[in-house]
């Protein structure tokens, strides 16, 4: 595939997972170009856990379909209907689950670059996700990236010391197919938007 096909391509996947292994050659690669991702001051400060227990994922499937419980609670009318025929996440149907964390001591205390800006270090974690997001997609993988959950709850189930957040759980796996709509379009939640909604020229606002 070529690179702006893979961009296209590429999906949120909750409901697609076949649940067939992963090879371990086809996975080594994903988390490769992910670990390859730029990083405020070359400090990487990202770990991959892989999560294959089932025992595991049940209990974060769990966890999560109690925190989809509290975000519909607060919905009502049109939306509490809508979002009441949206799936959140693929835990237990996917092949594995792979949690990617922050740690802001990686590099510390001379990070290059983030002494202005202190979330540098988690937008580098964030590319570090979409990199393995777009490896998966190039390998005909499907990714899902679930945050119905408490960061603590996933410390605690993964023996993540405090200091360090978790900051996707990212459900990975072969699909039957990768959707040519996002699933919150196809439901009816929200559209993208036009890119001229979202250019401005010279200054904020400009035309
Ligand atoms: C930070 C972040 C958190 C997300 N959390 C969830 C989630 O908990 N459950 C879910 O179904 N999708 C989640 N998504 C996926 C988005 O809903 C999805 O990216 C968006 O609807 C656009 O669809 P697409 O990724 O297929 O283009 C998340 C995406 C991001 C970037």
């Amino acid at each position: 595939m070529d690179f702006y096909e893979v961009v296209a391509r590429r999906r949120d996947v909750r409901a697609e997972f076949t649940g067939q292994p992963v090879a371990d050659d086809v996975l080594a690669r994903v988390l490769g170009a992910a670990h390859a991702a730029p990083s405020v001051g070359m400090s990487q400060p990202w770990d991959f856990v892989v999560v294959r227990d089932p025992v595991t994922r049940k209990a974060f499937q769990e966890h999560v379909a109690g925190e989809r419980d509290v975000f519909a609670a607060g919905l009502t009318g049109e939306r509490a209907r809508t979002f009441g025929r949206i799936k959140v996440e693929g835990v237990l149907e996917s092949s594995l689950s792979i949690v990617v964390t922050y740690d802001p001591d990686k590099g510390a205390p001379a990070v290059l670059g983030r002494h202005a800006i202190a979330d540098a270090g988690l937008y580098s974690v964030c590319l570090a996700i979409q990199n393995l997001w777009l490896a998966a997609t190039a390998e005909g993988l499907g990714v899902g990236w679930v945050s119905f959950y408490r960061e603590d709850f996933v410390r605690d189930l993964l023996g993540i010391p405090a200091s360090i957040r978790p900051v996707a759980w990212l459900c990975l796996g072969p699909v039957t197919h990768l959707g040519d709509v996002p699933d919150l379009e196809r439901h009816g939640w929200r559209t993208r938007l036009p890119l001229a909604d979202v250019l401005h020229s010279e200054r904020f606002g400009g035309k």
